[in-house]
């Protein structure tokens, strides 16, 4: 089965949501992800919504608190049917675990247990800044698989990366580990605000397991278009 980029709503209300949305087939099952922005705004009804209407979720709230209150938090989130979603693994592997727990406690009996996966250092975080900020004394990237590693050994599937950090991780973890890429750019569209990009199709040559791709679809002219053409390169399809 060909895979779906995962789209992300970055939009603050369910109006917009819908707006968007009814560009698609209603019958074309969808893998989008909630943020904060919207989750803050709509609530934990907009993921029931979205699930009701046959979509997949991945809910990226980037959790980071005490174990206990992230086990609880977690158990919520299961409840909910999210398929996907994080923690930061600064958190700690205590903490990774006690969300893994927290999962499988609010996953009904027989039911999918939603796949977690860790943000290491954030793509927004300079060497410099970790280094006076977090007092963390290595490079970036040595920092980055150190975190990988403690989420594959609190049991987490894998983390959200750039795809340039997707071989080094493998190599760091296994080959199945999950990694999740954002900053994805169809070739010759607009990068935004995004630096360092690659195209789906070298994404998937990296060996990135997801893609998270925003504004190329929600911004496109027919968003359906884009997101076809997005999803046939990643899948290695009419190239
Ligand atoms: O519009 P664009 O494709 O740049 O959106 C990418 C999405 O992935 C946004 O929701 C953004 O917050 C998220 N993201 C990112 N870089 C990270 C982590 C998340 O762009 N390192």
């Amino acid at each position: 089965m060909s895979q779906r980029p995962i789209i992300a709503l970055d939009f603050s209300s369910k109006i917009e949501v819908e707006a968007f949305l009814a560009k698609f087939p209603h019958d074309e099952s969808l893998f989008v992800k909630v943020g904060m922005e919207l989750f803050y705004q709509e609530g934990p009804e907009i993921v029931r919504w979205l699930k009701s209407l046959g979509h997949s979720v991945f809910l990226d709230l980037k959790l980071h608190d005490i174990p206990n209150t992230v086990e609880k938090a977690m158990t919520g989130l299961a409840k909910l049917g999210v398929d996907m979603t994080n923690v930061h693994a600064a958190g700690g592997i205590k903490m990774m675990k006690a969300a893994k727990a927290g999962l499988e406690k609010g996953t009904k009996s027989g039911g999918e247990v939603p796949v977690l996966i860790a943000v290491t250092q954030l793509t927004s975080t300079s060497e410099a800044e970790m280094q006076q900020d977090q007092l963390i004394q290595v490079p970036l990237k040595e920092s980055v698989l150190h975190y990988a590693k403690c989420a594959q050994d609190a049991g987490l599937s894998g983390v959200v990366c750039s795809a340039l950090e997707v071989e080094a991780i493998h190599e760091a973890t296994s080959k199945d580990f999950v990694c999740l890429t954002p900053g994805i750019r169809p070739s010759g569209s607009d990068l935004g605000d995004q630096k360092r990009v690659v195209t789906p199709r070298e994404a998937r040559k990296i060996g990135s397991t997801f893609i998270v791709v925003g504004r190329p679809i929600t911004k496109a002219n027919i968003p359906y278009e884009a997101y076809q053409t997005i999803k046939n390169e990643w899948n290695g399809e009419n190239l």
